[in-house]
């Protein structure tokens, strides 16, 4: 089926208007009624298993983001914003309410330490939570500003789509009838966000109309984020994508196999230093050497103000070495781990890099495309 098919087929839909119902499903929504609650896709079961999850309380959202059933920055600021919500309710029946919240809102902050829209959704919480009052409504008023952060977020990635589309016309003018290949990096997709993704947008809206994109898909060890995500909802979507192994960026680099880099991120410093998922910095080497363009896709959420200089103020998260020592996927119709060194030897699982900001060709915002430094971010970003 062509581009052109997939969009006549959505007869007198707009893209906007498609891809809200198509093609990814949402990876978190809500079950509303009397008592509430969230449902999300446990995506350490995807591509091989659909499997949902309730979240019914503080904890439940705590070990959702801490054990990965939710990833990727934005979604997991969304789950938290929603985590809020139950603390409250939770803290209501507690003598000392308010600082059961501010525990509950601590632990919250502390179940992944590397992406920052984790700490500002639960900072948009808690200066709700101040403004408010601690009462009987606070559990509502909480439940309602997470629902419009949560679609707030899926109009900021549909903008950083329209920015970075420009970015991919700009390469098909340059070779016409030929496919604009863009190398990306983990899942900065629609399931690491609300919808669309963050890396993932502007192609989508290429795609969408008609503009021939390829994308190579880092498999993204030791999670295989890119493997088990990315290449499955780019499936999904229908878009031509090839799944490699991280070690070999470089390689389709030097031989002019890639247009330009799409990455998303974890938190970017007012200076432009970029923290993404391990494996992105050495991506970022190898586009700089080959003059390929490398941008880093993101919501304002993830600019950690805060801070400039990404190697010593950014928190890298260190994870379980078994995630290096095993290997996760489908064998005889089960998903299973697999032992893929010797049983006596240790690994260092090390979450996330930083990419200096002379290593990023531009930011791609809500707000626009910047350089990655203090005055581009400025430029966009002046009432920061
Ligand atoms: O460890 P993960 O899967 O949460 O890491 C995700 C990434 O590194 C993404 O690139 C990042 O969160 C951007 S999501 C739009």
């Amino acid at each position: 089926m062509t581009n052109k098919q997939v969009l006549l087929k959505f007869g007198t839909e707009n893209i906007e208007q498609h891809i809200l119902k198509n093609p990814i499903p949402r990876s978190i929504w809500l079950q509303e009624g009397d008592e509430p609650f969230v449902q999300i896709i446990d995506q350490r079961f995807l591509p091989h298993e659909n499997r949902t999850n309730d979240l019914k309380s503080t904890l439940d959202c705590e070990r959702a983001i801490k054990e990965m059933e939710v990833r990727g920055a934005p979604l997991i600021g969304i789950t938290a914003a929603f985590g809020m919500y139950f603390a409250a309710l939770e803290s209501l029946r507690h003598d000392d309410g308010e600082t059961c919240l501010q525990k509950k809102a601590a632990a919250l902050r502390a179940s992944r330490p590397t992406a920052v829209n984790l700490m500002w959704a639960v900072d948009q919480q808690m200066a709700l939570a101040k403004a408010h009052g601690f009462n009987q409504q606070l559990p509502e008023a909480l439940w309602n500003n997470a629902k419009m952060l949560m679609e707030e977020d899926a109009e900021v990635c549909r903008k950083i789509g329209t920015y970075g589309l420009e970015l991919i016309k700009e390469i098909a003018a340059k070779k016409p009838g030929e496919p604009v290949n863009i190398l990306t990096h983990c899942n900065a997709g629609s399931l690491a966000v609300i919808e669309w993704g963050t890396a993932t947008a502007p192609i989508y809206q290429a795609h969408l109309q008609g503009i021939k994109v390829h994308v190579w898909v880092d498999e993204t060890r030791p999670r295989n984020q890119g493997a088990n995500l990315t290449a499955y909802e780019l499936g999904v979507a229908k878009v031509p994508h090839t799944l490699v192994v991280d070690n070999a960026g470089g390689h389709l680099m030097q031989h002019g196999m890639v247009d330009l880099c799409f990455v998303g991120c974890d938190r970017v410093t007012k200076n432009g230093d970029v923290a993404n998922k391990i494996g992105t910095y050495l991506k970022a080497l190898a586009a700089n050497d080959n003059q390929v363009p490398f941008y880093v896709c993101l919501p304002s959420s993830t600019i950690d103000w805060q801070i400039s200089d990404g190697l010593s103020e950014i928190e890298i998260e260190e994870r379980s070495d078994e995630e290096v020592r095993y290997i996760q996927g489908l064998h005889d119709g089960e998903v299973k781990q697999v032992l893929i060194c010797p049983e006596t030897t240790a690994g260092y699982n090390i979450g996330f890099d930083v990419t200096p900001a002379r290593l990023v060709t531009g930011l791609v915002t809500e707000r626009g495309i910047c350089q990655a430094s203090a005055a581009g971010l400025a430029s966009i970003f002046p009432d920061k």
